[in-house]
């Protein structure tokens, strides 16, 4: 089957397009927990609908058991910067974020977090994303977050390579 054509509602996002595999490892960090690597792999997709598809699959850098794992779509209404992130994570937390792409760089917040009733304490309140192709044509990640028990500060920081 042919490859389908990307829908030119989603051309301002085209630079996330790929499979991503974490280089170097990412860097967690928070003020409650000790620093960790991990592995990442990342692939961003479409299927010719306004809309790209995303998967992110995290993994302990030493004994590849798989980590934190994500999955959902980005959205962008039509003719305007603004984009929506809506994502399943399987720590039982759904969320939606909105914000604004410019150039290659996208800046995201989250608008709503909902979590099954047994979802593990602390829990999240507000997510914010920044992902940017940098000179190097790699893609970046940095996520931050505010919980119930900490003011919003970085949690993540990753650096993929196009495989
Ligand atoms: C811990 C949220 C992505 C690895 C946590 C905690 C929260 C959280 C609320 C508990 C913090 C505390 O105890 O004070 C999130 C959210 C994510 C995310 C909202 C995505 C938007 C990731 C990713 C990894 C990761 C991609 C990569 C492996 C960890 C680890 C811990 C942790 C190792 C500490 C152990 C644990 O509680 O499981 N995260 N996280 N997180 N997170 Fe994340």
């Amino acid at each position: 089957m042919e490859p389908p054509t990307m829908n030119p509602v989603v051309e301002p996002l085209s630079w996330m397009l790929g499979t991503w595999l974490s280089d170097p490892p990412g860097a967690g960090t928070f003020p409650t927990l000790q620093p960790f690597q991990y592995l990442e792999e990342v692939c961003i997709s479409h299927v010719g609908q306004p809309v790209l598809n995303f998967s992110f699959n995290a993994f302990h850098p030493d004994t590849r058991k798989p980590m934190h794992r994500e999955c959902g779509f980005i959205r962008l209404k039509p003719d305007t910067n603004k984009v929506a992130f809506v994502s399943a994570q399987n720590t039982g937390i759904v969320e939606v974020e909105e914000g604004e792409v410019n150039g290659q760089e996208l800046c995201i917040t989250s608008h709503s977090i909902a979590r099954i009733s047994f979802a593990k304490e602390p829990h999240v309140e507000q997510i914010t994303r920044k992902f940017r192709l940098n000179s190097e044509g790699k893609l970046e990640q940095t996520v931050s977050m505010a919980t119930t028990t900490q003011p919003m500060t970085q949690h993540l920081h990753i650096t993929y390579k196009r495989v």
